[in-house]
């Protein structure tokens, strides 16, 4: 472990131990145990999405944040809302900014695709503001900008027949993302814009989902101009000692499957007014709780102190973590373990129905063989360098590979100077490409 992680774990285990046994959230008193556990398995989702700044009020029994459109027109963009389904059911939403005050000529009309990571949506490319976020950065030089998102995320909670409460909703992992989400997005994306390819921005799980894409359905391949892979995950032969930690864990505990399917808990990391309300208060400016904040972003993203604005903590948390399946975080955990890029282990019958074979499919990274440039932090603990090396081994058309040296997983979202670090090489790379076609 670094000083760095040392010291946040220090300061996690301090703070938990000092705010133990109760916290006081407005007048009402929750064990902290309680709280970490509603956190990642909550119950209620009644937040209201608004559209305007002021309409956000914060109240005990109704919770509001910015939606797409209000985070967008904040600073005058303005955006578009676009539905597709998904050939199993799954209704998606996809946004689209339409006009930058800052871009005056003819649009380019060359599309550019952001597909966010775990838990994440459409606004997480928008939330920290213009002249920052990539997504208003590309708008700004006259790129039409659409951004994706996931089934099971705040969007995308809806389907032909089934409902979030089924437990049959939330049977997928980001292997149907990369099967049927992507895809079906991508189709629509250049059917409306009449392209025959697009520029791609994956984080972290987007990538993830664009592997599985490419390396399942290769004629995918030649509708990707230029992939940005940022922090991409995909092999994990090296793991952090935390996530170690935690998956020695979740196997020391028998039944750990079988008791989550006994609480009906199939739906992580979802949107709701707890959560937003926890992030309000206990990760804002000025609390002595800022530190279990920042301490839980430093233990599994990685420490990097002078790129972490805290003050957009409470902005950041009105709208992330906006949910995803339990199956999806099973997935990952299955190939940590395994150390293999590998479909969703169903179990010997299940994989047979699945994929007609007793073992689950190897995704074949070799058949992406669109250009992929990748941007990685050399101090992410999600996405390992070891691990990074081993993508970028195995694949066949990598045009750039480039290291942050100070780099977390979150940094590549969040940082405070990721536009200039970052976003302004990708949009260097996509003229240059966009200048060669
Ligand atoms: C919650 O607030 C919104 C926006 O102010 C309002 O339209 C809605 O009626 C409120 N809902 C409840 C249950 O108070
Ligand atoms: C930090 O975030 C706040 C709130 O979003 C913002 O006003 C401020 O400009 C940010 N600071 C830096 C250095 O980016």
């Amino acid at each position: 472990m670094t000083m760095g992680m040392k010291f946040a774990s220090f300061v996690f285990m301090l703070t938990v131990v000092l705010l133990e046994p109760k916290l006081n959230v407005h007048g009402q008193s929750i064990s902290i145990r309680k709280m970490i556990l509603n956190f990642i398995f909550p119950k209620d989702s009644d937040v209201v999405r608004v559209r305007k700044p002021e309409d956000i009020k914060t109240t005990m029994n109704n919770v509001t944040t910015l939606d797409f459109f209000g985070l967008v027109e904040k600073y005058g963009y303005t955006a578009e809302e676009h539905y597709v389904t998904t050939e199993d059911g799954y209704h998606l939403v996809i946004h689209r900014i339409t006009g930058s005050p800052l871009f005056k000529g003819q649009q380019t009309g060359k599309v550019v695709f952001l597909q966010t990571g775990l838990f994440g949506t459409s606004d997480c490319w928008v939330l920290i503001g213009a002249g920052k976020d990539l997504a208003f950065l590309l708008a700004d030089k006259g790129y039409d900008v659409w951004l994706g998102n996931a089934r099971g995320s705040s969007y995308c909670r809806s389907h032909v027949k089934l409902s979030p409460r089924n437990k049959e909703f939330w049977q997928f992992s980001f292997h149907e993302m990369g099967t049927r989400d992507l895809p079906a997005m991508i189709d629509y994306v250049l059917d409306y814009t009449k392209q025959k390819s697009l520029h791609f921005v994956g984080i972290s799980m987007g990538n993830t989902v664009l592997f599985v894409l490419l390396s399942m359905k290769p004629e995918y391949n030649a509708k990707i101009k230029l992939a940005v892979c940022l922090a991409p995950a995909a092999f994990y032969t090296e793991v952090s000692p935390l996530v170690q930690y935690t998956i020695n864990m979740i196997r020391s505990i028998r039944n750990f499957q079988e008791i989550l399917d006994f609480n009906e808990i199939y739906e992580v990391g979802s949107l709701t007014s707890t959560n937003i309300m926890m992030g309000r208060t206990l990760c804002a400016d000025n609390t002595i709780t800022q530190a279990v904040c920042v301490a839980s972003v430093f233990l599994f993203s990685g420490a990097n102190p002078s790129q972490l604005n805290t003050t957009a903590f409470p902005e950041i948390l009105s709208n992330y973590p906006a949910g995803s399946s339990r199956q999806t975080l099973v997935h990952y955990y299955q190939n940590m373990v395994t150390k293999k890029f590998q479909a969703y282990d169903y179990g010997y019958i299940g994989n047979y129905k699945h994929y007609k074979q007793a073992t689950p499919i190897t995704y074949d990274v070799k058949k992406i063989t669109a250009p992929v440039a990748i941007f990685y932090g050399g101090n992410d603990l999600l996405a390992l360098k070891s691990t990074i090396f081993e993508l970028y081994k195995r694949l066949p058309n990598v045009v750039l590979l480039e290291e942050q040296k100070s780099f977390t997983h979150l940094d590549f979202i969040i940082a405070i100077d990721v536009n200039t670090l970052v976003y302004s090489r990708v949009i260097e790379l996509f003229q240059e490409f966009d200048n060669k076609a």
